[in-house]
């Protein structure tokens, strides 16, 4: 039996997670509302909230597992990316923790965590995990990438942003618009009211499958302030069209280089993850595609699109099985690969 201890503290939430034998026995989530009225995370805030989080979020994760410190086989943690002073936390967290149990700490790169979420069993019973090799289209506020996962540990990036994320390109909009931060929930309320075909975006030429979200988030602007120059109320009386046809475009062009990937390396087999995961419009793309195209398709759990440590836990379980450990000396890294 393998019992791990998750731990995710990579940005501005605090995370602790149990997962037995790839199946998961808590994931608890504590948000950060302190940066709410400043637009976008403060690192130095989201250090400090890390500080009085993590040991309630720990014991809570524990507890709801109904697992001892004792049952545990060893504690993963996020190493990076992420904002430094928030990984420490987390990594400085898990020396002590495994130190003191005396069971070994596994340092998990928070991407691939991501990706491996779709690994995590509801029960025992739960079979519907990816197979290898698939595609994963990882969409988050600071990552747009499509991933060829080769196995637990191998994965490439085939595409990439080169420039904006898809994340930014939703909150970017959104603040053009005065929808708050972050602004990606809100667009998706807001188009579920509008009409996806009122307005037209410019969409990137790019080569092969990297993206790019700079181009369109420049020309919402200037058609923005264009329309303001008649109609000062026109934000506020199209809000709805607006978010429908700027979400439209954002995932018309995540799924034409997905699709073209798929198609190129004949793998049907494909996977979402991130925090823009979550956005509705590009749930049902994934349906329709399913449907037309025959793919086979993963959606995470809602709780598992923005960051939790359920993942990092699954990750640091099949690190556990190949025996890839880390010593006391390992430091976070706040920029890297996958
Ligand atoms: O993975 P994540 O939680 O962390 C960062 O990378 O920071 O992703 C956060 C991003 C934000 O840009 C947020 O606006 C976006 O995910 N997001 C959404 C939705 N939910 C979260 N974007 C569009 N629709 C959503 N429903």
């Amino acid at each position: 039996m393998v019992t791990i201890l998750g731990i995710e503290s990579s940005c501005d939430d605090t995370s602790a997670a149990v997962i037995r034998d790839g199946v998961i026995l808590s994931n608890v989530i504590a948000g950060q509302a302190v940066h709410e009225r400043y637009g976008g995370v403060v690192p130095e805030l989201a250090s400090r909230a890390h500080q009085q989080n993590i040991i309630p979020v720990v014991h809570d994760a524990l507890k709801q597992a109904g697992v001892s410190k004792e049952e545990l086989s060893a504690v993963a943690f996020t190493r990076g990316p992420g904002l430094l002073g928030s990984l420490l936390v987390g990594t400085s967290f898990a020396k002590g923790f495994s130190s003191a149990l005396n069971i070994p700490m596994i340092e998990v790169n928070h991407l691939q965590a991501h990706v491996l979420a779709h690994f995590i069993k509801e029960d025992e019973s739960d079979t519907d995990q990816p197979s290898f090799p698939f595609l994963c289209l990882l969409v988050s506020g600071g990552n747009s990438q499509i991933i060829l996962v080769k196995s637990y540990s191998e994965m490439e990036i085939i595409g990439q942003t080169i420039d904006d994320a898809a994340g930014e390109a939703f909150d970017k909009c959104a603040k053009v618009m005065g929808l708050g931060y972050p602004g990606g929930p809100v667009v998706d309320r807001l188009a579920k009211l509008g009409d996806p075909d009122r307005f037209t975006f410019s969409k990137p030429n790019i080569a092969g499958y990297d993206y790019s979200f700079s181009g369109l988030k420049t020309s919402f602007l200037y058609f923005l302030r264009d329309e303001l120059k008649n109609d000062s109320d026109f934000i506020e009386n199209n809000k709805n069209d607006l978010c429908a046809s700027l979400q439209k475009t954002i995932v018309n062009i995540l799924m034409n280089k997905l699709y073209h990937a798929s198609k190129d390396l004949k793998i049907k087999e494909v996977a979402v993850a991130g925090g823009v995961s979550a956005n509705s419009a590009l749930r049902s793309a994934f349906e329709d595609y399913s449907r037309r195209y025959g793919w086979i398709i993963h959606i995470p759990k809602f709780a598992y699109t923005t960051d939790n440590a359920a993942m990092v836990a699954i990750t640091g379980y099949h690190k556990y099985l190949d025996k890839q450990f880390c010593g006391p000396e390992v430091v976070p890294y706040a920029r890297v690969s996958i």
